[in-house]
């Protein structure tokens, strides 16, 4: 699959065939997230990979999501908050999260091309999750990332590029045709008009 593809067939997977997902799967995703976008380079990701039964539990009950126990693998992605310190010689935490979204997202996509499924989880109480890991002082769970063989790929659906499009000022842009095909679910929803 190529990227726009599995760009916009990305979509947030909860129910999970029972068959595990090989170590080689993982580490290509996972490399796929280690070549995100990396503010002075800092690469302040750290990757746990979690696949046994009872740590898993562990982590459903500290995002108080009894689904995350039931996905094959849940990957941790971690802000080591040194790397950002020695790179940038400012506070991390912004910049942390910015980097796990951009790794998060890669792995996402490129799990998607593959045909896994995964969902990006980031409500967790971070203080249970780092003491799950082990994660030393300056390594800050961001995103748990559930992942495995999806019993279906639910259908995405967005709002028409127009809706966020605009173009020299803020002012609304004219109905493109190109993603349609994408919205056939897609209900006009107010909260977006909230500014407009
Ligand atoms: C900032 C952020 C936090 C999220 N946290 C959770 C979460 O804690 N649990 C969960 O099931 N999904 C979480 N998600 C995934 C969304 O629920 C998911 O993206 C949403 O259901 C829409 O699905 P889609 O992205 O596949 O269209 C989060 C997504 C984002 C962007």
């Amino acid at each position: 699959m190529e990227a726009r593809e599995a760009i916009r067939k990305r979509k947030c997977v909860k129910k999970y065939l029972n068959k595990p997902v090989s170590f080689k799967i993982l580490y290509e995703v996972l490399d796929c997230s280690r070549w995100a976008q990396t503010a002075l380079g800092a690469q302040s990701w750290e990757f746990i990979i979690v696949r046994d039964g009872p740590t898993k539990v562990k982590l459903s009950g500290a995002a108080d999501q009894s689904w995350i126990a039931d996905a094959p693998a849940v990957v941790i992605m971690a802000s080591n908050l040194e790397r950002i310190e020695f790179a940038l010689k400012r506070e991390p935490q912004e910049f942390a999260m910015m980097e796990i979204s951009a790794a998060v997202q890669n792995m996402q996509v490129a799990a998607r091309s593959m045909g896994i499924g995964t969902c990006a989880v980031f409500l967790f109480d971070r203080d249970i999750v780092k003491s799950i890991i082990k994660a030393p002082k300056k390594v800050v769970p961001l995103a748990m990332v559930p992942i495995g063989y999806p019993k279906e790929f639910p259908e995405n659906s967005r709002a028409p590029l127009s809706e966020f499009l605009h173009e020299k000022e803020f002012s609304r842009a004219p109905e493109e045709e190109i993603p349609s095909k994408y919205n056939k679910k897609w209900q006009r929803s107010s909260i977006l008009h909230i500014f407009s």
